[in-house]
């Protein structure tokens, strides 16, 4: 099998793993945040009422104590642990991302924390029987070791968020959700904690009325033989023991026991498990450096960036680590994951042959239409000697929320632009108050809106008495992250739209409310290719948009519809891209300012007739 081949069938069975080890690790973090988010909800109830709390904590203890409920939990936390540690031993270097390298950390304290959490609730209910409901559980933490319930909330919250965000943070609806989801990750975790520390108070302050009432029923059974003895100098220790209350702030576990264990042995197993862990987390941190010693007489690669710097690094390492290693900027949005495409880098032919990419990268690479030579360098593991320059500049800008999305860098695809404006609208507003015009205009706006949207259709721009809307974007403006539909769906909903604008305006032309002197006439420019999709602009005034020669043959139709005087003018791409004939139409050849090629169009007295 020659060797290009080979690698790729290594490279694919590698991406087939990747994917499938992520998907677990994702699956796996997402019922784990199920849990805590339910586990910190109910928390918070302590703000509320104690049985209210513990009342939710039954209900949720239906389905985490049933057999299936344990099994997927507990099957996800270990799956969850395995992989992290599994990706931080063979990680080619631990020089990581400020975020990356906090989740890890947060990460790895969490069993250390958890291991204890669960050897005072879980196990000790499974082994010796204790009923750990919030009245009986949390005395064991309260006052003294509050701490840890606190310390487990934040890590594990911080650690589960800092996952979501960069799972989610290249989706539309999560950036413009994002204050609000933020908002929620402080909140909840916050009222949690509140909710804990009022139960642990209205617990202790129940314990304590308890022991007093106990304490007067003594003074009342001794109070013949005692008559000095008064409720102040009472002690419960030196009373009979079936009367003597536990104290306010112990737990009730500790005295437990069933089938040879005890508190203290489950505790000591814990302390086992925890120091275990520690090893097991040890020996992932360590493995990367014990890799690279091992690797450190192995073959090398030398990377040459566009500053004269030039990196040695150790064959196997990717192009992105090769990089971090030298602290040099290079952005990664996704964090390497194979996802964004911001990592890509220009590699120069002079360097000597790459291997070839592997299918994910193939796939995005294909996607941005990418040019020869160009790599992703979270993918490329480099050979050899090799000139890299980095295509998307790496600074701070770039990696503020809300920015990072493919689309705010640029991409380029296929769509059909509308270009629509209103005829004779400037010696119709003369006559009238600018408040009428406002209104009038404000109204053809809204009406021609929702006919666009009604074929699929996104306005991206209002000019004066002008409109301009694109069909095949959809993905650049909706916050739900749905995929752009394709040119032919795209040329059919613009097609379509036609029909409906000119109704529209029809039915504004007999709108007695609006008081038209004389009847509003549209012109309306129709054209498909190729156009760069991308957040364009700066502070509030960036925005979704599209440019390209598609635009400006778009706006060259509309202004020809008006020379024609008629109401629409198509391109023969737009028919031609919605799988129409052109039997009956006589094409027109047309020159658009700053293109070569001519255009063929078509007039289109009434868009109703074609048959879509
Ligand atoms: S960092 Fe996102 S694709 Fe490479």
């Amino acid at each position: 099998m020659p060797s290009d081949t080979l690698v790729t069938e290594q490279t694919k069975r590698q991406f087939d793993l990747d994917t499938i080890v992520y998907n677990f690790r994702l699956g796996s973090g997402l019922i784990l945040f199920a849990f805590v988010l339910t586990h910190l909800l109910n928390h918070s109830l302590g703000l509320i009422s104690l049985d209210l709390m513990e009342q939710v904590q039954d209900w949720r203890k239906m389905v985490t104590r049933h057999a299936l409920g344990t099994t997927i939990l507990y099957g996800a936390l270990a799956t969850h642990m395995f992989l992290a540690l599994a990706k931080t031993a063979t990680r080619n270097s631990l020089r990581l991302p400020r975020w990356e390298l906090v989740q890890l950390i947060f990460g790895l304290a969490i069993p250390m924390l958890l291991i204890l959490h669960l050897a005072d609730t879980r196990a000790s209910n499974w082994l010796i029987n204790f009923n750990d409901s919030y009245r009986s559980a949390i005395p064991g933490y309260w006052p003294k070791m509050t701490w840890l319930p606190i310390a487990l909330v934040i890590v594990v919250w911080t650690h589960a968020c800092m996952g979501l965000h960069f799972w989610l943070r290249l989706k539309r609806w999560y950036r413009r959700r994002f204050l609000l989801l933020f908002a929620l990750a402080i909140l909840i975790p916050t009222l949690a904690i509140a909710g804990f520390v009022t139960a642990g108070k209205s617990i202790s302050a129940e314990r304590a009325l308890k022991q007093a009432k106990r304490a007067d029923v003594i003074m009342e059974h001794i109070q013949p033989a005692s008559p000095l003895l008064t409720l102040a100098s009472f002690n419960p220790a030196q009373q009979p023991s079936a009367l003597t209350p536990p104290p306010a702030n112990q737990p009730i576990l500790v005295a437990q026991q069933k089938g040879g264990w005890s508190y203290g042995k489950i505790i000591e197993y814990a302390k086992i498990g925890q120091v275990m862990f520690g090893a097991f987390a040890l020996l992932a941190l360590f493995t990367p450096t014990a890799f690279y010693l091992i690797r450190r007489r192995g073959p090398k690669v030398v990377v040459n960036y566009p500053d004269n710097r030039q990196v040695t690094a150790l064959r196997g390492t990717s192009l992105l680590e090769i990089s971090r290693q030298a602290r040099i900027p290079h952005t990664s949005v996704c964090g390497g994951r194979g996802r964004c495409s911001t990592c890509r880098v220009q590699v120069a032919r002079s360097s000597d042959p790459q291997p070839p990419p592997s299918e994910m990268e193939n796939k995005l690479l294909h996607k941005i239409k990418a040019p020869n030579g160009v790599r992703l360098a979270c993918q490329l593991e480099p050979v050899g000697k090799l000139s890299v320059t980095p295509l998307v500049p790496a600074n701070k800008a770039m990696n503020s929320i809300g920015k990072l999305n493919p689309q705010s860098l640029g991409i380029e695809r296929p769509i059909v632009v509308l270009f629509a404006d209103l005829r004779g609208f400037t010696s119709l507003s003369e006559d009238k108050l600018p408040y009428d015009t406002v209104f009038l205009l404000n109204e053809y706006f809204n009406r021609q809106q929702q006919a666009i949207s009604r074929h699929g259709g996104r306005i991206d721009k209002f000019m004066g008495d002008g409109i301009m809307a694109l069909f095949g974007a959809e993905d650049i403006f909706d916050a739900d992250n749905k995929p752009a539909s394709d040119l032919q769906t795209a040329s059919k909903g613009a097609l379509s739209a036609l029909t409906d604008m000119i109704q529209t305006l029809e039915d504004m032309n007999r709108d007695e409310r609006l008081a038209l002197a004389h009847p509003l006439r549209m012109a309306i420019g129709l054209h498909a290719g190729p156009a760069v999709l991308g957040d364009l602009g700066a502070g509030q005034a960036r925005r979704p948009t599209a440019i390209g020669d598609v635009v400006n043959a778009a706006a060259r139709l509309e202004s020809l519809a008006k020379e024609w005087d008629a109401p629409v003018v198509v391109s023969v791409d737009v028919l031609q891209a919605a799988g129409l004939g052109l039997e009956g139409f006589e094409p027109v050849s047309v020159e658009v300012r700053g293109k070569q090629n001519k255009i063929d169009v078509v007039r289109l007295d009434d868009p109703a007739a074609l048959s879509l």
